[in-house]
């Protein structure tokens, strides 16, 4: 059979699961996720999905293993990512008091990034049109469920769970190496100038999108031809998608959403 002819399966249908809507590929395996035995040094790296998870893991993963061939990689600490809001979290990450990474971006880029997401990736649910994604991401009706609900019950959780560090997709893009530092610092790390640089260069978008862990050329359920995974990496390409009128409504609605979170983007978008 050639490539021409084959059918790729059906995409998947949302459903409701504990709550937030899901997709069978992240609920399949439920018990043996929520029973994951966590270890004391795992670092768990979170966000909803099209935050900027990749970004956040490629640097830590350099911080950690940038020095160490492939053969002769480390077990420890273990970088495991995840988009699960925070009450799916297995409860031994809690129990083992884990560091935690969450990053959060900007709704409208984070929405544009989903929509070019859920074209591409054949295992996501159908994205529709741009009109009809913009309502049902308003909605929170898309994998992993409200982007509001996601973003501050993370950041709630910092009240009660001081090892999150919570990092913003638009810090990074102002100055990767001050967040780096900061990150550093977190993590109690405190690399070289010349090993900071070389992370700091290592994760610029460019570099990023050539390696092919970073940018999934080997997946098979993402189709490149329509949108790559490593798309733009910029802040403010929801200007290039938003009607006038859909930026209204959008702000709007956040600001009924948003009206009672302790959580502020700094960066005006
Ligand atoms: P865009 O679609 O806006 O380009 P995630 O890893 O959570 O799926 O997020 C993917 C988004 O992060 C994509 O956004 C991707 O381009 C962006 N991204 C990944 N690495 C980046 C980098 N080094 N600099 C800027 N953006 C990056």
């Amino acid at each position: 059979m050639s490539l021409d002819q084959y059918k790729a399966p059906p995409r998947p249908e949302l459903f409701d699961f504990h709550g937030v809507p899901m997709v069978n590929f992240f609920t399949d395996n439920w018990d043996n996720i929520q029973n994951f035995q966590a270890r004391p040094d795992d670092i768990l790296i979170a966000a909803y999905p099209k935050a900027g998870t990749t970004w956040a893991s490629y640097i830590l993963d350099l911080l950690y293993f940038g020095k160490d061939q492939a053969d002769n990689l480390p077990t420890s600490p273990r970088l495991i990512k995840t988009h699960f809001p925070v009450q799916f979290v297995p409860k031994s990450f809690w129990e083992q008091n884990c560091r935690m990474v969450y990053v959060a971006r900007n709704a409208k880029d984070n929405m544009v990034s989903y929509f070019h997401f859920d074209r591409m990736n054949l295992a996501q649910p159908e994205p529709g049109d741009w009109s009809n994604f913009f309502q049902r991401f308003m909605e929170g009706k898309v994998v992993f469920g409200s982007w509001y609900d996601h973003v501050n019950d993370w950041w709630k959780k910092k009240e009660s769970y001081p090892k999150i560090h919570y990092m913003f997709y638009e810090d990074m893009i102002e100055d990767t190496g001050r967040e780096i530092d900061k990150l550093c610092s977190f993590l109690g790390l405190s690399p070289s100038a010349e090993d900071k640089m070389k992370v700091t260069g290592g994760v610029q978008f460019d570099n990023m999108k050539k390696d092919d862990m970073a940018n999934y050329s080997t997946n098979p359920v993402m189709d490149f031809k329509i949108s790559p995974f490593m798309r733009k990496g910029k802040v403010g390409d929801w200007k290039n998608h938003f009607t006038v009128a859909q930026s209204e409504q959008f702000d709007e609605d956040y600001k009924k959403k948003m009206k009672d979170a302790t959580l502020q983007f700094r960066t005006k978008v």
